[in-house]
């Protein structure tokens, strides 16, 4: 896992440089949301989907710095996410990413605002990746969909939509699935998708990677549920708040202990989808492990 590490270390790095070129300078007015979407980017975060987005690409031979535009949107997306996620109106969450959340300092209307304004500058992201020298428009235009629908009612909003229509309710093992494969699911295997299609990628690749996508996206939301519970809050950054909301989690449904073991039977299934992939495959299986490994 010494190899992960590095790799996360460097892609972390190239992303956040990337990340701080493309976002519009906090004095650009109107100042305020500007300094609100940086303030929630640059709050830390591991900066998951956009390194699915370049392995992605690079597990399919590709040349990942040309899906860097893509990848850095898909941070921007998924952080969107989570500021309205942190709402009153949603899970309620003072603290994300080791700082009050977005509407604890701006206020509700402005955090509501900034999460607007990362989506769609993370479109406008997506379509300037067709800019880039070696990448065709038409797979641009094949990426705006598949990002477009992992993230709209089919996708992530309908995972939290039915996220909170199951809060207080009486517990559904089937329901749990559904919402874990839409509202984190999702945006993982789009972020895969994304940078495998960029480059170029056979339909078979992209079915691998949409198969060990669904299922690292699993396991990481299960362990998201069960740091929840047994997590250090320092290093999580948040402070957990499922069973105040009484979320459906597969803690509450399952245990802990089994949660985790429905886990790993999720990681070992993404392991077997990378078959077609061979050598190349090292990065995203250390990826797997890493899922239900994670401390943060
Ligand atoms: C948190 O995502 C929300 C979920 C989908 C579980 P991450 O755990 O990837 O959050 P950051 O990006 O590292 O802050
Ligand atoms: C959030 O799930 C998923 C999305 C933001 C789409 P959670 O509500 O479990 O995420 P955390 O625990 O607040 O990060
Ligand atoms: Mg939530
Ligand atoms: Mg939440
Ligand atoms: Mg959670």
């Amino acid at each position: 896992m010494i190899f992960l590490k590095a790799y996360l270390t460097k892609k972390r790095k190239l992303v956040d440089a990337a990340l701080h070129g493309f976002l519009e300078k906090e004095k650009t007015k109107p100042g305020v949301i500007h300094k609100a979407m940086r303030y929630s980017v640059f709050a830390g975060g591991k900066r998951l989907r956009p390194v699915l987005c370049l392995a992605g690409a690079e597990v399919c031979g590709g040349n990942s710095a040309r899906v860097m535009p893509t990848a850095c949107a898909l941070e921007l997306i998924h952080t969107y996410s989570l500021i309205h996620d942190d709402l009153p109106a949603m899970d309620d969450d003072d603290f994300r990413r080791g700082r009050p959340t977005s509407h604890k300092v701006f206020g509700e209307g402005m955090a509501v605002l900034a999460g607007d304004a990362l989506l769609t500058f993370g479109f406008e992201l997506i379509a300037g990746n067709a800019r880039i020298k070696g990448v065709s428009s038409e797979s641009v235009v094949r990426v705006l969909e598949v990002v477009a629908k992992g993230i709209g009612t089919l996708g992530m909003v309908g995972g939290q939509v039915a996220d909170m229509e199951a809060s207080g309710k009486k517990h559904s093992a089937r329901e749990l699935g559904f919402i874990h494969e839409h509202k984190t699911g999702s945006l993982i295997t789009a972020s895969l998708v994304s940078g495998a299609m960029l480059v170029g990628a056979a339909p078979s690749q992209v079915k691998a990677l949409e198969n060990y996508g669904e299922n690292i996206g699993l396991a990481f939301q299960i362990v998201d549920d069960v740091l929840d519970i047994v997590g250090d809050k320092k290093l999580l950054g948040k402070r957990g708040s499922d069973q105040d909301n009484n979320k459906l989690t597969f803690p509450a449904v399952y245990g802990l202990e089994l949660s985790k073991k429905k886990a790993q039977a999720a990681v070992a299934k993404a392991k077997k989808a990378l078959g077609v992939f061979g050598e190349r495959a090292k990065v995203l299986s250390a990826l797997a492990d890493y899922m239900v490994e994670r401390q943060n």
